[in-house]
């Protein structure tokens, strides 16, 4: 569910029409609602309840000080996967005992600013890294708690591109291998080994795959115990995954996901932390975007809109599926027609949709790609020149602008010529 509904036949966010904000910011823009992130954060912590654990929001998925503010004052912790992340997790005024750091290439500058400012836990990868890890928290005269990410070599049904948990992906170390890593990483001087972490994908539709997962992790859980290890936290990943048509997807849901964690790992006595991205953050958000032209091209139309590739890049680089839909609603009975939706960048791969049945559209309608939430704006990029687009929050009747568009002049500023050219 979430709160981005037609009322008087225009799409609303919470309770302001989109179309007022294209008109205050201009398009594109991607609009998020404030009850929709709190209601899906809410969602798992009360899926966990009364199990000890810490909701990490996966802030890959949706980066913005704002949102993360917002997640962070109802006690979110955070999943980070750079230095960049982590200052904006702080910056946001989350605590660091409340971020976990992932990642497989965590570098040794990465490592001190966590350190320095504070952290729960790094999930470290490999061998190498543990090691770099220990030497730089030694190197402060700290020790740094870890948990290993293991890898359980199960087949998470994903898109291949979004698939982390076989031991073809370069994620965490083999699970066969935990015993030889947990005991050089308990010999290490800089660590303190606080747990076992474990991620196999991303937009998982079935709960299968976790349970797997997690089984083994359990497993592991008494295993490492019997070998000297107190094992008093499990990160179980994110990865949940989320309906991204109206019509004939129904991924599980949170609490059914809950539920499987305790079958499967709630009676270990861990703390349990979980890293959702998607779930809280992609049915939050919208990509609302303006008809330049109708083409009318050889046996099919073209719907040529204001966003592109670089604004919303999932549908050309995963195939991925957002549901389009007009900001003024069809009248009932409006018989709809099929256009290709695609942007203006000169690649044919800018292509949001084929043969995708719309109300008849004119230049200057308004759409909305719905799903936005995660993995849009925060993969957005300026590729042909194109500013990187605004961001906006809902809250009830009132709106802000959360990240400007930039001018153009703040785009060129960037550059520099040197004085020798
Ligand atoms: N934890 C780790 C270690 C991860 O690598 C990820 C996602 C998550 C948590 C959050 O997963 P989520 O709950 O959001 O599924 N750009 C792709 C998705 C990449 C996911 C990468 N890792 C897309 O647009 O589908």
């Amino acid at each position: 569910m979430d709160h981005f509904l037609y009322r008087n036949g225009s799409l609303h966010a919470e309770e302001v029409p989109l179309s007022d904000i294209a008109a205050t910011v201009g398009t594109p823009f991607y609009c998020y609602s404030a009850a929709t992130l709190e209601r899906h954060y809410r969602l798992f912590t009360e899926a966990l309840t009364p199990l000890p654990h810490l909701v990490c929001f996966a802030i890959k998925s949706l980066s913005n000080l704002a949102v993360l503010k917002l997640l962070g004052d109802l006690g979110a912790g955070m999943d980070v996967v750079s230095a960049g992340e982590y200052l904006r997790a702080r910056a946001a005024g989350v605590p660091g005992d409340r971020i976990v750091f992932s990642g497989v290439g965590k570098t040794r500058e990465e490592m001190r600013i966590a350190l320095e400012g504070g952290i729960r836990q790094f999930n470290v990868e490999s061998e190498p890294e543990m090691r770099a890890l220990s030497e730089v928290a030694s190197s402060m005269g700290l020790r740094a708690p870890i948990a290993v990410r293991v890898n359980p070599d199960v087949d998470a049904r994903t898109h291949e591109k979004i698939a982390t948990g076989k031991k073809e992906n370069k994620f965490g170390i083999p699970i066969e291998r935990a015993s030889e890593v947990y005991a050089e990483a308990a010999a290490l001087p800089g660590l303190e080994v606080m747990g076992i972490d474990v991620h196999i994908g991303s937009q998982l539709t079935e709960l299968e795959p976790f349970e797997q997962a997690y089984l083994k992790v359990a497993e592991l859980t008494g295993r490492l115990r019997a070998e000297g290890h107190e094992i008093r936290r499990l990160d179980l990943g994110g990865g949940l995954g989320i309906p991204y048509t109206r019509s004939n997807e129904a991924p599980p849901l949170p609490t059914d996901y809950g539920a499987l964690i305790k079958r499967t790992v709630g009676h270990l006595g861990c703390e349990i932390e979980i890293e959702p991205g998607r779930l809280i953050s992609g049915n939050s958000g919208v990509l609302v975007s303006r008809v330049i032209y109708v083409k009318n091209g050889e046996g099919r139309d073209f719907l040529i809109l204001d966003a592109a590739m670089n604004d919303l890049v999932r549908p050309s680089m995963y195939g991925a599926h957002h549901d389009i839909v007009p900001l003024a609603e069809a009248a009932p009975g409006t018989e709809s027609q099929p256009y290709d939706v695609v942007g203006p960048v000169c690649e044919t791969g800018d292509t949001f949709a084929k043969a995708r049945a719309l109300p008849p559209m004119a230049e200057g309608d308004l759409v909305a790609f719905r799903s936005a939430g995660a993995y849009g704006a925060v993969m957005a990029s300026e590729y042909n020149s194109r500013p990187l687009v605004p961001e906006v929050l809902v809250r009830g009747d009132h709106f802000a602008v959360i990240r400007a568009r930039p001018t153009f002049d703040e785009m060129l500023g960037r550059d520099s010529i040197p004085e020798w050219l």
